[in-house]
């Protein structure tokens, strides 16, 4: 078998690439290791740049985006009693799109099969061969037979666990990682969000996001211990430990209920160089990783696929290589910015565990500054509703 390009990793990264080319005429095939409804059954962030939302519009996938989505003008952020709201309007004229990550991955999958686009499932063993070369191939296992494509391209969108990543030699590759010392226990449940924007909270007892998905639907974090389970937290002890880390006003606000869905997720920023090898392109998580306190992962995703789209369809409809070439050079020149913004944002809003007194009050310091200067503001909604592509 022959496809012009052959897509790694059926997440929002591959999918989103694989309609792009699509609508170009540019055949590519998706080889994802789990089920459709595995992949929906993920839950992650919401909130989507306005880079992104362009690009789900250039997709043809935004219609129930731009319905059930949520604009937010601005976010609030709050420390100890105070509190105060950063205008993204005011600071950048755009709003952010509050629209939960699986409804896109829902919305592109749908799109994907309407338009009839080959995605092969339960793919096992998926090797890149000759990925530096002018004719690489990869075989994979499905249904207990080996299968062959040969192509003229690999997209690495296999995530941070995949195999794309890895295929780029060790003497080619460097690496860049912090792991954070804190988890965020994350909670799913069919309440009204306690506020119409998310709030940001640092309290003497950590990190806290109240955050939603519809009018009844909202998610929840709280830091946690590395060392905690899941099981160690039931919904009783998540609500309080919430409302003992936000504003007292807000926490009476607070609608409680069962959870949905409940987990604990470790943070870590993460990059990998280049995110190019020959024939091989990596887009998002296989590339890097953000902590989710500034909604990047995704975002930052979105932005590697708009290039990597551009460069390949200059290739193919301007016999123009300038696009690729460049591809790792302009990927990495925003991830990095997303990666700094993210860790900022995190390294302000958490408690660490060997945080001095000293410690404290630079980021008290800080939250001061940001509540009290526009130009503080300005740079973070900058940051937060996306810099440019
Ligand atoms: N072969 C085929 N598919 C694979 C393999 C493999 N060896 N390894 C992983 N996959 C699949 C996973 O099952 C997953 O569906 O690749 C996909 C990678 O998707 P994500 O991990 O979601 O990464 P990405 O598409 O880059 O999305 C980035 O979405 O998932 C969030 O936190 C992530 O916000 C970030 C954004
Ligand atoms: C979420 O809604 O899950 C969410 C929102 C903002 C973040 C992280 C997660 O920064």
């Amino acid at each position: 078998m022959r496809s012009q390009v052959v897509i790694i990793g059926g997440g929002p990264s591959g999918l989103l690439l694989g309609q792009l080319l699509h609508l170009r005429g540019i055949d590519a095939i998706i080889l994802e290791r789990k089920t459709r409804e595995y992949v929906l059954g993920r839950i992650r962030a919401g909130v989507l740049e306005q880079g992104l939302v362009g690009l789900l519009e250039e997709a043809g996938v935004a219609d129930r985006m731009k319905v059930e989505g949520f604009p937010h003008d601005g976010t609030l952020i709050s420390y100890g009693d105070e509190i105060f709201r950063v205008d993204f309007q005011e600071h950048t004229g755009t709003p952010v799109m509050v629209y939960g990550q699986t409804e896109v991955t829902r919305d592109l999958y749908d799109a994907r099969e309407a338009c009839g686009a080959p995605t092969v499932f339960n793919v096992e063993n998926v090797v890149i061969h000759d990925a530096d070369s002018a004719a690489p191939f990869v075989t994979y296992d499905v249904d207990g037979a080996q299968k062959r494509i040969d192509c003229d391209f690999v997209a690495g969108c296999d995530g941070f666990h995949g195999v794309s990543r890895k295929t780029i030699p060790d003497t080619v590759r460097k690496e860049f990682e912090k792991v954070y010392p804190f988890g965020w226990l994350g909670i799913l449940s069919e309440t009204p969000p306690v506020n119409h924007e998310l709030i940001y909270a640092n309290s003497e007892r950590g990190f806290a996001l109240c955050s939603m998905r519809n009018a009844n639907l909202s998610r929840y974090y709280v830091q946690c211990s590395l060392d905690d389970k899941v099981e160690d937290w039931s919904n009783e002890a998540f609500w309080d430990e919430l409302k003992r880390r936000i504003p007292a006003d807000t926490a009476a606000q607070l609608v409680t209920g069962p959870s949905i869905e409940k987990s604990i997720a470790p943070l870590r920023s993460f990059v990998t160089e280049p995110m190019r090898w020959g024939r091989l392109f990596l887009c998002g998580d296989a590339a890097h990783i953000v902590p989710p306190t500034g909604a990047k992962g995704l975002n930052t995703a979105a932005s590697d696929v708009h290039y990597l789209y551009g460069g390949l369809r200059q290739f193919y409809e301007e016999n123009d290589s300038t696009g690729i070439d460049a591809y790792s050079a302009r990927a990495l020149s925003r991830v990095w910015k997303a990666e700094r913004f993210s860790w900022w944002f995190s390294s302000l809003m958490h408690r660490y565990p060997d945080q001095t007194e000293f410690d404290h009050r630079m980021q008290v310091a800080e939250l001061e500054f940001l509540r009290s200067n526009k130009a503080a503001q300005a740079a973070m909604a900058i940051n937060y509703v996306g810099l440019p592509y």
